[in-house]
């Protein structure tokens, strides 16, 4: 073993610590009460890259949380420039009543820590940080080029990294992206994720009378908008699972005899995965497989609904106002402005008479496909045999990332998805985790990347 394999060994129980003092900081992107807590976890890794032995180390400040950036670019011109992008932010923790420890608190159970953000994705981010660390700590250098940039709202979809991105092409210019925030295929099934959907997130509001109505009185003569809310849902997904909006798959790109070949391929269990959601059965779009269904096809799901009565017992009321939250999952070449648009007309095409309906939309993001021929992925692959001892699988995964088609459309680069978390994780969910022997494992994979990246031909 090298040297900085051995000091990510020697030093591992510092690094763990690290970590949950990292976990600790509730720096929750959304709520504005937080808005503290994300400098502060900013602070803090600003903080912990100065004591890696990074440079230039700033951070940058944007209309809404911090971005923290650091490198070291001392290997030469000659070899290639690795851009490492993760975040810090985490989604809220609620319900608090169901987390087993509370989700600030690191606690470990069974090799696992559990916190809030232990999996998505502080702990995955925190192994790059800690490999550069080792690097630079036993040898003075890195064998490639590094920057590192740490943003806090990629839960809120990088509404201020994507123009950050565009202002600041020559601080970010590199030969490719490095990203640990996403999952393996299975507990011990390294996997490098090629493909990420994209999202559009809607809201739809349907008003009727303008106040509450006693149903008795009213029933049968005045619109209900739960009742219309109901309507407008049920018509956006046909009967074989299709999304029902007028253009929708104009833009899919369909999945090729030889992806779906290598789908199939894949080790999935599908009693396994439906034992463990405590489902009898999966369902989703006529004719492809379950990992097609949620990774390569684009679905919509409503995402919260409101409105009406929810007390005890039984109220009779007509109520003034419903409402939901839809989000669409996308894939390439869908384009989520259009999307959004398309989604706006049907709607409105569907509002049943007596009530009014207004669609706006809340972030998104562009669905990514990342190249598989060059340098950075087989360097990659051989990092992850380095360190797993077997080679990895390359998936498509069905959540989103929303910057890296920015860095593709700004910087003209790939990112490359090292995912050291799994789907059981209960990312964005009570009771998050992830395995401190993966934190261990993804530290190392990415002092290994760096070695084998230097090794590789350029091109
Ligand atoms: N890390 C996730 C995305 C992810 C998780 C990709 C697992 C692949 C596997 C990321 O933090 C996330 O939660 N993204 C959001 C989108 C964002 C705009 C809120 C998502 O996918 O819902
Ligand atoms: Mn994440
Ligand atoms: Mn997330």
């Amino acid at each position: 073993m090298n040297a900085p394999q051995s000091y990510i060994d020697t030093h591992f129980e510092r690094f763990r610590e690290e970590l949950f003092t990292l976990l600790r900081i509730p720096s929750v992107s959304t709520a504005s009460e937080h808005k503290g807590d994300v400098r502060r976890a900013a602070e803090f890794l600003r903080e912990r890259f100065a004591e890696a032995g990074l440079e230039h180390i700033t951070i940058y400040e944007t209309p809404g949380h911090p971005i923290v950036y650091g490198d070291w670019l001392h290997a030469g011109a000659d070899k290639p420039t690795v851009l490492v992008y993760g975040h810090y932010d985490v989604q809220p923790a609620e319900p608090l009543e169901l987390w087993e420890t509370p989700p600030f608190e690191p606690t470990v159970r069974g090799g696992d820590v559990y916190a809030r953000g232990a999996s998505d994705d502080k702990g995955q981010a925190y192994t790059h940080v800690k490999a550069i660390e080792a690097w630079l700590k036993t040898q003075g250098s890195i064998p490639v080029n590094v920057k590192i940039i740490l943003e806090g709202e990629e839960e809120i979809g990088s509404p201020n990294l994507v123009p950050f991105l565009e202002s600041h092409t020559d601080l970010l210019a590199c030969d490719m992206v490095l990203i640990s925030d996403t999952s393996m295929f299975a507990p011990e099934v390294p996997s490098i994720t090629y493909g990420l959907r994209g999202l559009a997130y809607m809201q739809v509001e349907v008003q009727g009378a303008n106040r509450d109505l006693h149903s008795g009185i009213y029933g049968g003569a005045v619109g209900n908008p739960i009742n219309a809310l109901a309507e407008i849902i049920a018509r956006l997904k046909t009967a074989d699972g299709k999304v029902a909006i007028p253009g929708f798959y104009d833009d899919v790109k369909e999945l090729t005899p030889d992806e779906r070949a290598e789908y199939a391929k894949l080790p999935f269990d599908e009693a396994a995965y439906k034992a463990a959601l405590g489902l009898a059965d999966v369902t989703g779009e006529a004719g492809y497989s379950t990992l097609e269904r949620a990774s390569a096809r684009p679905t919509l799901d409503v995402n919260g609904i409101w409105g009406g009565y929810q007390g005890e017992g039984a109220k009779t009321v007509l109520p003034a106002k419903a409402g939901a939250k839809i989000s669409m999952r996308l894939v390439p070449d869908q384009d989520p402005h259009t999307i959004e648009e398309l989604f706006i007309r049907h709607v409105e095409s569907l509002a049943p008479e007596g009530v009014t309906v207004k669609v706006h939309g809340h972030h998104g993001g562009p669905p990514a496909i990342t190249r598989l021929d060059f340098p950075g992925m087989k360097a990659a692959a051989q990092a992850f045999s380095d360190v797993y001892g077997k080679e990895p699988l390359f998936t498509r995964e069905g959540g989103s990332i929303p910057i890296v088609g920015a860095f593709k459309r700004v910087l003209g680069v790939d990112s490359i998805l090292m995912g050291f978390g799994l789907n059981s994780d209960a990312i964005h969910a009570p009771n998050e985790k992830f395995s401190l022997k993966d934190y261990h494992r993804g530290i190392k994979t990415s002092a290994a990347f760096f070695a084998r990246l230097a090794q590789q031909p350029a091109g």
